[in-house]
């Protein structure tokens, strides 16, 4: 089956087999390899992108149901070689270890903060608990987000 979507702001169009996930569309189509593969059971996030303004565990996804999507991946979130607020606060509060997670991570942080961009340190618990860190226990990961959303203009996550 033909699939096409925007991705990172770039329109693709591919021929893939009808039960193609997207995370390895994404991965193996597209060579988008900052996408990770964990649990492949939608239980650790780090295949976490953006579809449509939400995020979502691209390991759950059939790649039809993406078709005519609007789709975002960690590579899409520097503009113009600079880094979104939210890459450079994890790197500077020491949010990334292994980065495992990270990428996973930052997409369920970009799409909390454009829904709420001063959440509280609870309301930022709940907005990536559903992605899993084996290294930072969370507080640095937790303060980033802050840190981010105390940067950025309100509105643009
Ligand atoms: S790989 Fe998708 S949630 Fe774990
Ligand atoms: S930095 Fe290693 S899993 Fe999060």
């Amino acid at each position: 089956m033909k699939v096409r979507m925007r991705v990172n702001g770039n329109q693709v169009e591919r021929d893939v087999p009808a039960d193609r996930l997207l995370v390895d569309f994404l991965r193996e189509d597209l060579g988008l390899t900052g996408t990770k593969v964990g649990c492949g059971e939608g239980e650790c996030g780090a295949c976490t992108v953006i579809m449509n303004g939400k995020s979502v565990t691209s390991c759950l996804i059939p790649v039809a149901k993406a078709d005519g999507a609007e789709i975002l991946t960690v590579e899409g979130l520097a503009v113009d070689e600079q880094l979104h607020p939210l890459q450079q606060a994890f790197l500077e509060e020491g949010a990334v270890q292994c980065g495992y997670c990270t990428a996973g991570m930052l997409l369920s942080a970009k799409a909390l903060l454009e829904e709420n961009p001063r959440p509280t340190v609870a309301e930022v618990k709940k907005g990536i608990s559903g992605n899993l860190c084996r290294c930072t226990g969370y507080t640095k990961i937790i303060r980033a987000v802050q840190v981010a959303a105390e940067r950025m203009p309100k509105g643009r996550g």
